[in-house]
């Protein structure tokens, strides 16, 4: 069967990686992810912003993807044809065994010049990252090329989906004959406009999440429980 996995924050909460509507904790206590997440934040406050990301990036790097992100996987072996389109920024899916996802809202490891775009090897959102622990205020480093700060490589508020991941995202809604919405509240567009995709098509659509979403009034089931119970009793049902 072709299944088409949708995730969101929820789905790396268990690898302990917090979902972007929890509280922030230490310097960033002060702070709301949204107000982070946005080029405004970054150009008022670069040290700011960068620190707020190296602090992301090395809390990911130490994560271990969870037994969702293996059962997701696991499907695969079970003979599906699985297409995985994610709204993290994070590895989680691909260190769980997916060849590729579709990073929908970027990844924290493809930084690139904030001015010309410019990329270096090694990305430098890498550099000492296991030392990082609170995170702390850090000076982007400068571009070579133009001397622009470097930006984390993900979709700000306000910025444009990249426009192949959601070429692609809209391609893989269209075809799935199985929608599994994962650990996502729904509420930012256009991510959370896919799922209707399938279901006006008449695909069924089945969420995991251990509470209500704003993808629940559309979902066939509802499977009220964190990601990894909840792809066990569809592995059970469907491998
Ligand atoms: P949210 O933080 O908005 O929502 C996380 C969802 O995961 C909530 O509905 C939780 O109930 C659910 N959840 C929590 N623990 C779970 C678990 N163990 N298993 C399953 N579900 C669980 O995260 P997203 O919906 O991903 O965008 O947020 C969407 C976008 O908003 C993010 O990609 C980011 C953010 O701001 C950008 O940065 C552009």
């Amino acid at each position: 069967m072709r299944i088409a996995f949708l995730t969101g924050a929820g789905m790396s909460a268990e690898s302990g990686v917090p979902t972007f509507r929890d509280a922030l904790t230490g310097l960033w206590s002060r702070y709301d992810a949204m107000t982070l997440a946005t080029e405004d934040a970054f150009r008022r406050d670069p040290a700011l912003v960068w620190g707020w990301y190296r602090w992301r990036a090395a809390m990911v790097r130490r994560a271990r993807p969870n037994a969702g992100h293996f059962g997701i996987a696991e499907f695969v072996r079970s003979g599906h044809a699985v297409e995985v389109v994610t709204q993290n920024v994070d590895d989680l899916h691909e260190r769980g065994g997916m060849r590729e996802a579709i990073h929908l809202h970027g990844r924290l490891f493809a930084s690139r010049c904030l001015d010309c775009g410019a990329t270096r090897e090694p990305d430098p959102i890498v550099d000492g990252l296991d030392a990082i622990v609170d995170g702390v205020r850090e000076t982007p480093p400068a571009c070579d090329a133009c001397g622009g700060p470097f930006r984390p490589g993900v979709v700000w508020f306000g910025e444009a989906l990249p426009e192949d991941a959601w070429a692609s995202a809209v391609a893989v809604l269209g075809r799935c004959e199985l929608l599994v919405v994962v650990g996502t509240s729904g509420l930012v567009h256009p991510a959370a406009s896919l799922p209707r995709l399938a279901s006006t098509r008449g695909t069924r659509v089945i969420e995991i999440n251990p509470v209500d979403s704003a993808v629940s009034p559309l979902a066939h089931e509802c499977l009220r429980m964190p990601a990894g119970a909840g792809i066990r009793i569809l592995l059970e049902r469907y491998a």
